[in-house]
């Protein structure tokens, strides 16, 4: 008897005790339900049934970390005043972080028409913060850089659209919680070494995804209309596979043999199903190594020279992806415009930071924050 009140007794205490707000499992994906533009299952075929020779193949090149004076030098060089074969301008996604940021280059990247998504306030360490970051402390760290990026650099939170967790790392379902609320519609963090070739297409969280978990916890309840882009893995030198094209670990050290690496990469998309193929880099990795910018170059030169090849922003990929038009129909559609705005660049030399106990030198759009701005104090007051 006293034993068995003892289990009834732990099965109460262990319900009771369960993640208070758990929300229930997402039930696998059915096909006759989830349609587009807003619902689309996880798979590797081409959304709206294409050919593989109709779809546009999109490059999706992103930066992430700070966006800095000097490494904007590197982006001037290497993508302004580029455009696709159609004629319109490239997109690029930066997935910017707080600290160390200039807002005024901030500023300067969304009027030359690239994308800003988010990367966090602090990019802190361990990792672990990530893996174990409540909803609240997401939306302290990721969605107040919303507010953050319009106050200082005048973007509007309306075009930040995306994130990407700093070391890719998830906290299941919290990240998906926190892009509901903070009106965010898609992540671009989850790697797949499983669904390389063919790749795995972009998908709404609705139901089930099928795609492997590569850096655990990932979602497994149901957002509807939260777009996930799966980070397909590059095959580095020896086969092993790498989902930020600078975590290759056996690369190339020559800039033929860089871009015959791209190449390489690339072809498996652009000969296969078209998913986006993405370059995802760092540019603190390519501005000790000019054979890599030598040879991104190169490659961006070759494809921006091809019909059927377009670099674009990341969202961008998405409104294909809830829209999917053949190549010939895409081709006719005017090119993205960015309204530009304004920036008086104001320099703010000296603001000390409570939190990291440092001392920071700003430059903003607006007018200088009292505080160096952070997690819990976004606009610095
Ligand atoms: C769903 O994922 C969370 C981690 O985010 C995990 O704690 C929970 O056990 C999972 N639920 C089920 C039923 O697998
Ligand atoms: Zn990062």
């Amino acid at each position: 008897m006293r034993s068995v009140s003892v289990a009834f007794l732990t099965a109460i205490l262990v319900v009771a005790y369960a993640e208070p707000d758990e929300l229930p499992l997402a039930e696998p994906c059915d096909e006759s339900a989830c349609k587009l533009p807003n619902c689309l299952c996880s798979s590797q075929d081409i959304p709206g049934n294409l050919e593989p020779r109709d779809t546009p193949q999109f490059v999706l090149l992103t930066f992430d970390d700070a966006i800095t004076d000097l490494n904007t030098q590197t982006y001037r060089s290497l993508i302004y005043r580029r455009t696709n074969k159609n004629q319109c301008p490239i997109g690029v996604t930066f997935f910017m972080q707080h600290e160390y940021t200039d807002y005024v280059m901030v500023n300067e990247l969304y009027n030359q028409g690239f994308e800003i998504g988010l990367h966090s306030i602090s990019h802190r360490t361990p990792q672990d913060f990530w893996r174990d970051a409540s909803y609240e402390q997401l939306m302290r760290e990721i969605g107040d850089q919303k507010q953050q990026i319009f106050a200082f650099a005048n973007v509007p939170a309306s075009t930040i659209t995306g994130v990407r967790s700093p070391f890719l790392q998830l906290s299941g379902n919290n990240n998906f919680k926190m892009m509901k609320s903070a009106g965010i519609t898609y992540d671009l963090s989850r790697p797949t070494t499983r669904y390389t070739d063919p790749g795995m297409w972009p998908y709404t969280l609705d139901y089930q995804s099928t795609q492997d978990c590569v850096i655990g916890p990932c979602p497994n309840a149901s957002f509807p209309g939260a777009w996930v882009i799966p980070m397909i893995s590059w095959t580095d030198l020896s086969g092993f596979p790498c989902a930020m094209a600078d975590a290759c670990f056996h690369s190339p050290d020559t800039e033929e043999g860089w871009f015959q690496f791209i190449l390489q990469n690339f072809e498996r998309h652009y000969l296969g199903n078209r998913a986006p193929f993405g370059i995802y880099i760092h540019e603190a990795y390519i501005r000790p190594r000019p054979h890599v910018q030598r040879a991104l170059t190169r490659f961006f030169d070759t494809i921006n020279n091809i019909n059927d090849v377009f670099m674009v922003n990341a969202k961008e990929v998405i409104d294909w992806t809830q829209n999917p038009i053949p190549i010939n129909e895409y081709v006719k559609k005017s090119c993205r415009r960015t309204v530009p705005a304004a920036c008086r660049p104001v320099f703010c030399p000296g603001l000390f930071s409570q939190d990291t106990e440092k001392t920071y030198y700003l430059r903003v759009c607006s007018r200088c924050p009292r505080n160096y701005p952070w997690v819990n104090n976004p606009l610095g007051n």
